[in-house]
């Protein structure tokens, strides 16, 4: 089969499809049949630097997410056919992932769904919307009387939590780093520039999403109403851990700070996803759709930050 190996840091230029046999099934572990996955920022930050990190294996052949056919179940009782998606624990970082024909994935971050969305659709969901879906419903609590705040919202991650809170009927509140794309915002109830401090800018913000970081954490914890929750979920500001955070004065009183991380998909999430997506008659989000022989452009295209939403990648028919 066809796949992206990667031994040490790469840049999009020298992304090459090589030719590397197909994995061998083995006991709770799931052969799929690769149709279509989506490109994210961590694997941007991969190909760049944490490839070096010990706990990444190596050669690895990166992506963290996919849609595609069940190939072999082996013993997992999956229908070989069945269609499946499948994210995270560790999928291109300790075992290989989806840049490839063929992915072997553990049975438990394996899910059969049943949808007639196309294949290229398909291919933004898993990692994009467990991770909207599980930061506004499991730590945000969302509802519909709620005043959202997703700041650093021009990302996949931005537009599909845009998407589903606007679906949900709550007031959504977007903000952009570049004046140039607060048109990419404006289906958001308002659409702000966010120069580094929205303390004070801010009105009636009971829930916040922030996907910039511990660059403006800080910031969204004082520019929320009492009573609101942020949740951090996204590093796009490029720092990843606060150094000197002081939770008893930068917490303000009575406002709540959780984060959220994808590692653990659930069927649950997955279900509710596709319910949801069902009920309101969304159609998932996507920036751009490449074919897989032409990876290395999607790839430049991420790097260089030409495409506004998921970067997906499909395996012709
Ligand atoms: N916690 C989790 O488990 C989890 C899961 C998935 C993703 N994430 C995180 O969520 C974030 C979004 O991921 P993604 O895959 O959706 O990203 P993505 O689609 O690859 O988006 C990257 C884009 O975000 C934009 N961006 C918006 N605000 C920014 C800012 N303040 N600084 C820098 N760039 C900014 C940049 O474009 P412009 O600068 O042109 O606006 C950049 O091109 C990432 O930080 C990712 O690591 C976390």
């Amino acid at each position: 089969m066809r796949a992206v190996v990667l031994s040490r840091v790469t840049n999009a230029a020298d992304i090459r499809l090589s030719e590397v046999p197909v994995p061998k099934v083995r006991p709770g572990w799931v052969l799929i049949k690769v149709k279509a996955f989506g490109l994210n920022h961590s694997e941007k930050l991969l190909r760049q630097s944490e490839i070096q990190a010990d706990y990444i294996r190596k050669p690895v052949i990166p992506g963290i997410e996919c849609a595609g056919e069940v190939a072999d179940p082996s013993d997992t009782g999956l229908p070989a056919g069945q269609k499946v998606i499948a994210l995270m624990g560790g999928m291109g970082r300790s075992f290989n992932g989806s840049y490839a024909e063929y992915a072997l994935l553990p049975a438990q971050n394996v899910f059969a769904i049943e949808s007639d969305l196309p294949w290229e659709v398909l291919g933004a969901v898993p990692e994009t919307y467990f991770t909207a879906w599980g930061s506004l419903f499991e730590c945000l609590c969302l509802t519909v009387g709620d005043t959202l705040l997703i700041r650093g919202a021009t990302c996949a991650l931005g537009y599909a939590a845009m998407q589903l809170a606007k679906a949900l009927g709550c007031k959504v509140i977007a903000t952009t780093h570049r004046t140039e794309k607060l048109p990419l915002i404006a289906a958001a109830d308002e659409s702000i520039l966010d120069g580094g401090r929205l303390t004070g800018v801010l009105r009636g913000v009971t829930k916040a999403l922030d996907l910039v970081g511990p660059r403006s954490l800080k910031d969204t914890l004082t520019a929320v109403e009492k009573g609101a929750i942020v949740c951090q979920t996204g590093i796009l500001g490029g720092i990843y851990t606060l150094n000197g955070f002081d939770p008893i004065k930068d917490i303000p009183n009575g406002v709540y700070l959780t984060g959220f991380f994808s590692n653990y998909p659930s069927r649950k999430i997955i279900d509710e996803i596709f319910a949801f997506i069902h009920e309101k008659k969304l159609i998932p989000v996507c920036g751009k759709v490449f074919d897989f022989e032409h990876l290395r452009d999607a790839v430049a295209a991420q790097e260089e930050g030409t495409v506004n939403g998921k970067i997906v990648v499909v395996m012709k028919e």
